[in-house]
């Protein structure tokens, strides 16, 4: 059987490219999505010279709508591609009330908008055939409201709960889905959002990270947070939330909230 197709938004550089040389290791043939096409190019070739797999560059801003027009039909049209990593993302520098509107817009429509898009544009051929992969790269700042970054960390949050919301869904009809919640990471994303040095946390190296990631993808884990030590943290967390939801089907108000009781 040859290996699927692999689409991997944001592979020009960081995280995503790291993936596009995994994978290719791994023969699989590539179609590559980000803005920089030059970039593209050059890592495309590089890993076709190494590997001898098929690389396609999609240029295309996942920010606009004819950009995440483009990766949806290719997603729909392209039955050889079994695997979308939805990587592409970005994070705004600055306190919440300084941050430009322009500035978050784009946020949410990289980081939130297109991640859901191109889900729902592969999941229907994945589901007729049972089988396919979707990773979305999420962030451990979606956990983290105490970190102050309201909008990313929302972004990422809403990544998560895609994720396990898919798992559930397209988990049973073949469909694999991994949330990779990464930690500081060491990638462009901080100069991007022009992160004052002195402030960056000690970062994890981006080969390690995918490498890592890519132990959980071959377990299918559903949920993968390389940097997180202790696993039993992460077990605890959702045995908290799953225990909750019996007490969500009540039809009175909790005691707490009755007028009439206090
Ligand atoms: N590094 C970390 O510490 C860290 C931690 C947690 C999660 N993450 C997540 O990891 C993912 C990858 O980020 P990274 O750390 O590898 O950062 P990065 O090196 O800055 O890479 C970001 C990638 O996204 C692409 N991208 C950004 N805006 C885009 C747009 N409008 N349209 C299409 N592509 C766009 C960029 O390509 P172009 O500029 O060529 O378009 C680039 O390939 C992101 O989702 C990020 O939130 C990173």
């Amino acid at each position: 059987m040859t290996a699927p197709k692999v689409l991997i938004t944001g592979a020009s550089s960081g995280i995503g490219a790291i993936y596009a040389d995994r994978f290719a290791r791994r023969g699989h043939g590539l179609v590559l999505v980000a803005r920089d096409a030059a970039r593209m190019e050059a890592l495309g070739n590089r890993l076709h010279a190494e590997t001898g797999v098929n690389i396609d560059i999609l240029p295309a801003d996942l920010g606009k709508e004819a950009g995440v027009a483009s990766v949806e039909a290719r997603l729909r049209d392209d039955a050889d591609i079994g695997v979308l990593v939805n990587n592409a993302g970005l994070s705004v520098g600055g306190p919440f009330e300084t941050q430009s509107q322009a500035d978050l817009s784009n946020l949410v429509a990289v980081n939130v908008v297109a991640v859901q898009r191109l889900a729902h544009a592969v999941a229907p051929r994945f589901v007729a055939a049972g089988t396919g992969t979707i990773i979305n790269v999420g962030s451990v700042v979606g956990l983290v409201p105490e970190f102050g970054q309201a909008v990313y960390g929302a972004t990422k949050a809403f990544v998560l709960f895609l994720s396990q919301g898919l798992a559930h869904e397209l988990g049973p009809k073949g469909v694999y889905v991994q949330a990779v919640l990464p930690a500081a990471t060491a990638t462009e994303i901080w100069s991007r959002a022009g992160a004052d040095p002195a402030q960056i946390p000690p970062l994890m190296g981006v080969d390690a990270l995918v490498d890592a990631a890519l132990v959980g993808f071959d377990r299918r884990e559903p949920v993968t947070i390389p940097h997180l030590h202790d696993a039993a943290q992460w077990d605890t967390y959702q045995a908290a939330r799953v225990a909750m939801i019996p007490g969500f089907a009540q039809t009175v108000p909790a005691p707490r909230y009755r007028a009439d009781l206090t």
